[in-house]
């Protein structure tokens, strides 16, 4: 009988164990566990962009001495891929990253919402730019990145439509 008692106390603890990461009894957290699936067919893993010539590819970076920071994440992706929803998205339409079209060779990107997140894709030449995705179909194609920037890594930058970070859903 004694085993049986400490059975049952036992049970809830290996339950627990099984998702060590996930709160228990919280909920409404859901779309923090939200995780990007691959954006770009050749970087599966979504590795970001690391620091160039240019700057670096984190959230937070320095842009123009420090007149800027960078509110949003670069990941690596090589010019002319094929860039992927990395969830069911619906599309808003067209996202420009420069108001002034000063890189008119890769100035476009597209808008998404999907997992309760509303976001952006820069540098992106969209597919559509309407209607639903599913996950890891293409929603577009990297633009040719090199030719106005030789020598930066070539990314997509994803940004929260409120500009909050995205880091933590990769
Ligand atoms: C897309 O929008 C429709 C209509 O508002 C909604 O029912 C659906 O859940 C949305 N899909 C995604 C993936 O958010």
């Amino acid at each position: 009988m004694n085993t049986l008692v400490i059975l049952a106390a036992l049970v809830p603890l290996v339950l627990c164990a099984k998702h060590p990461s996930r709160p228990v009894g919280v909920v409404s957290r859901s779309s923090e566990m939200v995780k990007f699936g691959t954006l770009c067919k050749g970087n599966p893993a979504n590795k970001p962009r690391g620091c160039d010539k240019f700057g670096c590819g984190n959230y937070g970076a320095r842009r123009d001495g420090r007149k800027r920071k960078h509110l949003g994440l670069d990941i690596s992706c090589s010019d002319g891929d094929t860039v992927l929803t990395p969830f069911d998205v619906n599309i808003s339409g067209l996202a420009r990253p420069y108001k002034n079209n000063k890189n008119p060779a890769i100035n476009d990107g597209v808008g998404l919402s999907g997992q309760g997140l509303c976001f952006k894709l820069f540098y992106v030449k969209p597919a559509k730019t309407s209607g639903m995705l599913r996950k890891g179909e293409q929603v577009g194609t990297m633009l040719p990145m090199q030719k106005v920037y030789p020598g930066i890594g070539s990314h997509v930058h994803v940004q929260m439509c409120d500009l909050s970070d995205p880091t933590k859903y990769f």
